[in-house]
């Protein structure tokens, strides 16, 4: 990296260091298929009918469909935007309730682990829209892998999503183990998707979280139960969101008053960070010598 590159991003960074920043949000799972981009997608749409900005990032390289789900599909991604050196408005695309959205392409953890240069590129366009948005999600891959680890380990806050079966409980609460392992001091959430009754679900997120403070130490708050429901696929076969496909469904409600909940929540324990999304990214990265 050049030093004026180096410097541009510092100033940059401190220009912004005193206004309103998105808060960022990574949603993980342990297990694939357990409906996290489903949920993502979704939350962030119930988000923006609240008046919210959101800014939907997909990164979950490889398997990414947040594009398909959104009916939409990404002409360009991060990684166009790292090669071309584009403005990252070029590579954004406007869904149903003024959603924006930017894919991540393949290979992006590849680029980011071992180009600087690239990387600091992609700070600086973070930077940008960090004051545009009021929320920033990133739909990360199933599982986590070194690269991914440090975006989630950046974020504000980090929503896992499991379902009820056992190995999905086992492999999200890997997946915290290893997130705690890093930092334990990020706020974490649980959702319980495809639930076939609310209070037993519940009792499981309870019995999870008791066993998440007894073994790793830390405390997770639940989200919210989201019910098994057909309209979710038929939402999928018809590329629609099932919040505006079906917004009298099960799940449409459900999601709703999880989003609804969700921003209560926010209203009321609104601290300001001490350092922003981008410095702990940078910081990560740095400390890993890259
Ligand atoms: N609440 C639900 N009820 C019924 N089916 C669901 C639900 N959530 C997810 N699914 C099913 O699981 C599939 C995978 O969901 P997806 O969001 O792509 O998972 P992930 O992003 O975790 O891999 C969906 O296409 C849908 O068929
Ligand atoms: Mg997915």
């Amino acid at each position: 990296m050049t030093h004026d590159q180096a410097e541009s991003l510092r100033r940059k960074i401190e220009s912004n260091k005193n206004t309103k920043h998105a808060k960022t949000i990574s949603f993980v799972s342990g297990k694939g298929g357990v409906g996290k981009t489903n949920i993502a997608v979704n939350f962030s749409l119930e988000l923006c009918k609240q008046g919210q900005r959101v800014l939907l990032v997909d990164l979950d390289i490889g398997m990414g469909n947040v594009d398909i789900l959104l009916g939409l599909q990404a002409k360009k991604t991060i990684i166009d935007m790292l090669e071309a050196k584009l403005p990252i408005y070029d590579i954004m695309e406007v869904g149903p309730n003024n959603l924006k959205y930017i894919a991540g392409g393949s290979g992006l953890s590849t680029i980011f682990s071992v180009d600087q240069q690239k990387m600091n590129y992609f700070l600086m366009q973070y930077e940008e829209v960090v004051q545009q948005f009021d929320y920033i999600i990133f739909d990360m891959g199933a599982g986590a892998t070194h690269a991914s680890i440090d975006f989630v380990l950046a974020s504000d806050e980090c929503i896992v999503v499991t379902t009820p079966e056992p190995t999905s409980i086992t492999d999200a609460y890997s997946m915290i183990k290893f997130i705690v392992g890093f930092k334990n001091t990020i706020p974490i959430y649980v959702v319980l998707n495809r639930s076939n009754n609310v209070k037993k679900g519940l009792n499981t997120v309870n019995r999870f979280q008791k066993l998440i403070t007894q073994f790793l130490g830390v405390d997770i708050k639940c989200l919210g139960v989201l019910p098994e429901d057909k309209a979710v696929t038929s939402a999928v076969i018809k590329q629609a969101p099932f919040v505006m496909e079906n917004n009298k469904s099960n799940i449409a409600k459900a999601i709703k008053q999880l989003s609804e909940n969700y921003q209560e929540r926010q209203v009321k324990t609104n601290v300001k960070e001490s350092s922003t999304f981008v410095e702990r990214l940078k910081g990560l990265l740095s400390n890993r010598g890259r």
